[in-house]
């Protein structure tokens, strides 16, 4: 039986109190911590660099999931990698030799490499790396902000996505971004996701374990 993991976006933290707040998504049974990292360029807004990601490290031992939205992502992957990431993703449109970003990152066996794309980025160019990629993160939204609206196309994405993995056999996992709530987490679920990024819908809750819980349990009630 698949299992859904949940990964809360510190994106809708509190900065401030990010320890503490991260503290009680692990106490909340949180799979990943999802670090969305921002330059400016590629989304309009900025977030932080891997000197945030090595603090994080140290203050908890659930895995990092390390969101780059960023030109040129080879400039950082060292760095991010050296902060603490156990999951990396690029995205495809920042990246013009994907297969040799993606083999970069490759070259630390314990990371897990993904992909990332944008809501209007069809999967074409995707299935020619499939088979060298540990995850695929599908944006739900248009990536830069917390807290938009899910876009519903979404669904068949992953619906489409989930057959090519089946179909080659592969092992690749689905993560879903961007409007992630418990009123569309079982439709993700059984769309193919296996993954679940929430930010607003768990950090903006008063109760955050409380949230990450009702998120979980959304997928299969
Ligand atoms: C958006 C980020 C997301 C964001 C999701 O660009 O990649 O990870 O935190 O936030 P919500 O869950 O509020 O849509
Ligand atoms: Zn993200």
């Amino acid at each position: 039986m698949r299992k859904i993991k949940i990964a809360p976006s510190i994106l809708s933290a509190n900065f401030a109190k990010l320890g503490d707040e991260v503290r009680l998504a692990e106490e909340g049974g949180a799979d990943y911590i999802h670090v969305d990292v921002m330059d400016g360029h590629f989304v309009p807004n900025i977030t932080i660099g891997p000197q945030v990601v090595k603090f994080l490290r140290e203050e908890t031992s659930v895995p990092l999931d390390v969101h780059l939205m960023i030109e040129n992502p080879e400039f950082f992957i060292d760095d991010f990698i050296s902060a603490g990431s156990s999951l990396l993703s690029v995205h495809m449109e920042t990246c013009t030799h994907l297969h040799r970003v993606v083999q970069k990152i490759k070259s630390f066996p314990e990371v897990k490499v993904g992909v990332a794309l944008n809501p209007a980025t069809a999967l074409t160019n995707l299935v020619n790396v499939l088979d060298e990629i540990d995850f695929v993160l599908i944006m739900s939204v248009n990536p830069g902000f917390g807290g938009q609206k899910f876009i519903p196309q979404t669904i068949d994405k992953i619906n489409f996505l989930k057959n090519i993995i089946n179909e080659r056999n592969l092992s690749v996992e689905i993560e879903v971004d961007g409007g992630v709530n418990v009123g569309n987490a079982k439709e993700l679920f059984k769309a193919g996701a296996d993954i679940l990024v929430a930010g607003s819908s768990i950090f903006s809750k008063d109760d955050i374990k409380k949230a990450i819980v009702d998120l979980r349990n959304a997928t299969f009630v």
